[in-house]
């Protein structure tokens, strides 16, 4: 191993960025750009309706609703670091891709708007987080504007979430009165002024002594004498910071700022940086592959179909696991026992694809899936032996009957469900007692089932009906020898079978689930199925 490929791997960090719709995640993922260089007006990330930079439009559906449903991946260089951002769709219309990309991070960035707290969406993406055991970095945003009681915060995500907090810096006051903030460590305050640059807001920043007199003259009296009591209630009565805690994602480094004003938000990458990992080992069967020591390996942790309609082609997102990518030499497919080198590997940046020839364990790249690719498979320098941990199946949260309704094409339909639901757009059941002829199709974000109509309408001639059921939850059986149609309690719970023929049980409410739980002795349920 060479001490350059160390290095390369070695100055990686990759995360992704979560938060609830509106919360500022967008804001921050632009503001992190504007500093690496990356980009140079604001804007340039988000893909309004009216925006000619969307991030990624490529299907009509999303073009017609002026929003961005598909993750994309941000690459940027800082200080010496080579930053890789996986950006989760912002929409409340979310879907099992948002899940599937947090698998390919090494750590979590959390945006919490700090007049509301946790939001739902953060809930469900963090429980996919803490499933990771990454570290998860709190940014509390909108500080410029009247925010909910710090302590008040700090406890929100502690209870909500189930994870301690250790907030880095502090703030001082908020909305009109937000002053700047205090570093614990440095034991400085950071204030700002806001400067209007055009497109983009930067702030002027300014480090002071806390004992110094242009600090008492800013905060004034009363402010410090607030400040010095929380800070001495934090550091009494708070969570000690940890960096083994934080890398085991128990413990969540707290910031808070303005991503819109550029306010803590420099001071938030640094710290990151810092406690960020490395590209992290990754578990494949008993090993856990080593990023720097192991040769070339790969997992896909995404497929998306149709980015270009001429050709009805399909790319899979590939995080790189360990050493070194190279676009001239064979790789191996464990799942297919192939060989082959990838067709036009290419970085892919908003709506930018650069094709690129080399990548390094940390890095996310989109190669032309020859059609052998499944979400989770391995792909490796060739001799490789192992394959990577599959990637769970989430709970889809909204379920419809899908109805096709013309006989004659029924070869069609199945190709084009079943290829749909191989890409992990969807997720299809079928019924006990009816068989093929009615599908159950269930998804993660409901703008899943508008795509799929779309797409089974365009791309496959099927003229297809959907009629909503009111299953909300899922659960998979645990022992999957289970005939659940013998299960007691079933009223209102419908059984059903996954592609691969596992039992499952689609319920109307949670109520419902601690019923059936309770009148069925020794029934285990399970919230994601590990492939
Ligand atoms: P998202 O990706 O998490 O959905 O959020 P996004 O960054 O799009 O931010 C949502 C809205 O909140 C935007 O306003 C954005 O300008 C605003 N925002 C983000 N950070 C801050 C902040 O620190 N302070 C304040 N006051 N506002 C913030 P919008 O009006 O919906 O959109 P736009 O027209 O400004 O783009």
């Amino acid at each position: 191993m060479s001490e350059d490929l160390k290095k390369e791997i070695n100055r990686r960090r990759t995360f992704a960025i979560i938060s609830h719709p509106d919360a500022g995640k967008t804001t921050l993922t632009e503001k992190f750009l504007l500093f690496g260089g990356a980009i140079n007006t604001a804007g340039s990330v988000k893909g309004k309706a009216n925006s000619k930079y969307a991030v990624s439009d490529w299907m009509d559906i999303e073009k017609e609703r002026g929003i961005s449903v598909t993750s994309s991946v941000l690459q940027f260089e800082y200080d010496d670091f080579c930053i890789n951002i996986l950006d989760t769709p912002g929409h409340q219309d979310f879907s099992e891709d948002t899940y599937r990309t947090l698998m390919a991070a090494d750590s979590a960035v959390m945006v919490i708007d700090a007049s509301k707290g946790v939001e739902a969406q953060t809930i469900k993406l963090f429980k996919v987080c803490v499933m990771r055991h990454i570290p998860i970095f709190t940014f509390i945003n909108k500080m410029d504007r009247d925010a909910r009681d710090s302590f008040e915060l700090m406890s929100d995500i502690e209870e909500v979430l189930g994870i301690d907090t250790c907030p880095i810096n502090w703030p001082i006051g908020s909305g009109k009165e937000f002053k700047g903030i205090y570093d614990r460590k440095a034991k400085t305050v950071r204030t700002f002024t806001a400067v209007s640059t055009g497109g983009a807001k930067k702030a002027e920043e300014k480090d002071y002594d806390i004992d110094s007199d242009e600090i008492k003259e800013i905060v004034g009296e009363e402010g410090l004498e607030k400040l010095a009591e929380e800070i001495e209630l934090l550091d009494e009565a708070g969570n000690e910071f940890d960096i083994e805690k934080v890398r085991q994602g128990e413990l969540s480094p707290v910031f808070f700022g303005s991503a819109l004003n550029t306010f803590g938000v420099e001071i938030f990458l640094k710290y990151f940086l810092e406690m960020a990992t490395t590209p992290l080992a990754r578990r494949a069967g008993d090993e856990l592959i080593d990023p720097v020591e192991s040769p070339f390996s790969a997992f896909v942790f995404k497929i998306q179909a149709n980015m270009n309609k001429a050709h009805r082609d399909r790319i899979a997102f590939l995080r790189v696991c360990s050493g070194k990518f190279d676009a001239n030499k064979d790789v191996y497919h464990v799942q297919s026992d192939r060989k082959f080198k990838l067709s036009q590997p290419q970085s892919i940046m908003a709506e930018e694809r650069k094709v690129i020839s080399e990548a390094y364990a940390g890095d996310v790249i989109g190669v032309f899936d020859p059609g052998v690719f499944s979400i989770g498979d391995t792909i490796a320098a060739p001799g490789t032996k192992f394959e990577y941990e599959g990637i769970p199946t989430f709970a889809p949260e909204h379920f419809c009957r899908l109805i096709h309704q013309n006989s004659m094409k029924r070869k069609q339909f199945i190709k084009g469900i079943t290829q749909i639901a191989q890409e992990g757009a969807i997720q299809i059941f079928e019924e006990y007692t009816a068989g093929m002829s009615e599908i159950i199709v269930g998804v993660v974000g409901v703008l899943q089932f508008d795509v799929l109509k779309h797409r089974l309408e365009n791309e496959y001639g099927c003229e297809v009906r959907l009629e909503a059921l009111p299953y909300q939850f899922i659960r998979w059986i645990k022992d999957p020898s289970t005939d659940p149609t013998k299960l007691k309690r079933m009223n209102n719970v419908k059984a059903v079978k996954d592609m691969k023929g596992n039992p499952l049980l689609l319920f109307v409410n949670d109520w419902m689930i601690k019923m059936v739980l309770e009148d069925n002795d020794g029934l285990e349920l399970m919230e994601f199925r590990k492939n």
